[in-house]
């Protein structure tokens, strides 16, 4: 295939992909020939889904009625003060939290998961597969399996399933069958790598439910457009309670689908400063110490689409490394790297310290404990938000709860549990 300039159609930012699954540069469908029917089917399914009326009741009932959609857009006052009070400008950004770790099964994943399984349904597939890095879409994938009583396969890094064991049970409480992957660091590409695999083998009955908006078209626009939920929630609630939408909106990139859904119904908003947050591991400029596939990497191909990567001289994937499983990955969603380049949206990178400060200072202030993956945009949020005006509205995505991750921090804190 060869790369596209970017589309005259994309007269807007939220206009695309283009036909051929674009991005700008960004995106496309680099896959084997034994997917590309299935992932053509795929894309049909989904165009005629999208045209159905019942299709989007049935994933707005399911999002009210089983997910426990709207999420609340939350005032965190204490925060607030607390960054007004080191502001050196006598400023500080009024801080909203989108709560969508209060969603069913503790994160934005599930958003995604009920459109997919409503697809497959459609598309009359009876077995499901997954990747997943942190558990969180694991458990989601497994959640709506369970609840349409289809056969599940969750692909999960060995390091993972070590470091994020409370998900592990919950995955199997809920009947899914677990298969360990012990290639490379045993993290979410290698998962990835593996459940592609599978899907290529059983193209008949399978359907690959992805778990971020990455991976070859369509998925980076129909994981974002389940996503898109988010976004929308917002600037109702927003407009409800302040009179006018966000000035600043802050969320966390491991592929990048929670921060789509986020920014993606404020992207012709130029009133609003857009941040995404990468993981900085140890520090970004320590080789394979980090996640922060847009602030170190270069654009390559990965998992069916051309987006930015860690990867060396050659081509090779290197491992990225962050404390939190759900961002240890060294690609991106394509529709984020098409952002970057466009200016659109900047994306920073927050280490793991940095993210440990901030879960703390989140859980001592406000008695909500996030997972470690929305620690790091509070830990940009800590830095950004003193600089800005206290008529900023700030909205930082809450995509999931620490539950998941108390192993890992008590570890990292010293903590004996
Ligand atoms: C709670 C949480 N937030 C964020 C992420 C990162 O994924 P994405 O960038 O697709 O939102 C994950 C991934 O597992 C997660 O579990």
């Amino acid at each position: 295939m060869t790369l596209t300039t970017p589309s005259a159609k994309l007269n807007s930012y939220r206009a695309g992909p283009d036909d051929r699954g674009f991005f700008g540069l960004y995106g496309g469908r680099f896959v084997a020939e034994t997917l590309m029917p299935l992932i053509l089917d795929l894309e049909r399914a989904y165009e005629a889904a999208k045209a159905d009326p019942g299709f989007s009741a049935e994933i707005a009932f399911l999002n009210t009625h089983y997910a426990g959609r709207p999420s609340p857009l939350y005032h965190a006052e204490r925060l607030t003060d607390h960054f007004r009070a080191q502001s050196k400008t006598g400023g500080g950004a009024k801080i909203y939290l989108k709560r969508d770790e209060l969603n069913h099964t503790g994160s934005h994943k599930i958003n995604n998961c009920i459109g997919q399984i409503l697809l497959a349904r459609r598309m009359g597939k009876t077995r499901i597969i997954a990747e997943t890095g942190a558990g969180q879409h694991g458990v989601a994938v497994a959640t709506v399996c369970a609840k349409y009583g289809m056969g599940c396969e969750i692909y999960m890094g060995a390091t993972d399933i070590e470091r994020q064991s409370p998900n592990v049970a919950r995955m199997m409480l809920l009947g899914a069958k677990l298969n360990p992957v012990t290639s490379g660091a045993g993290t979410l590409k290698d998962a990835m790598n593996e459940a592609l695999r599978d899907w290529v083998t059983n193209v008949h009955d399978t359907y690959y439910i992805i778990g971020t908006a990455a991976g070859p078209h369509p998925y980076p626009a129909m994981v974002r457009d389940f996503q898109s939920v988010i976004g929308r929630e917002t600037r109702e609630q927003m407009v409800a309670l302040e009179g006018r939408i966000p000035d600043t909106l802050v969320a966390c990139i491991g592929g990048g689908s929670n921060a789509i859904g986020l920014f993606h119904p404020f992207l012709d908003d130029k009133s609003v400063a857009i941040y995404g947050v990468e993981a900085g591991g140890h520090g970004i400029d320590i080789h394979n110490g980090h996640a922060a596939s847009m602030t170190g990497g270069t654009p390559g191909v990965l998992h069916g689409n051309r987006t930015y990567l860690l990867q060396d001289a050659d081509g090779q994937i290197e491992e990225g490394h962050s404390i939190s499983a759900g961002l240890d990955y060294p690609g991106v969603g394509p529709e984020h790297s098409w952002l970057k380049d466009s200016g659109r949206v900047t994306y920073v990178p927050a280490t793991d310290t940095e993210a440990l400060d901030a879960l703390k200072l989140c859980t001592r202030l406000e008695g909500i404990i996030p997972a470690l993956e929305p620690s790091h945009a509070l830990a940009y949020v800590t830095k950004l938000a003193p600089t800005l005006p206290c008529d900023n509205l700030l909205v930082m995505n809450l995509c999931g709860r620490g539950d998941k991750d108390l192993f890992t921090v008590a570890k990292a804190l010293g903590i004996k549990i």
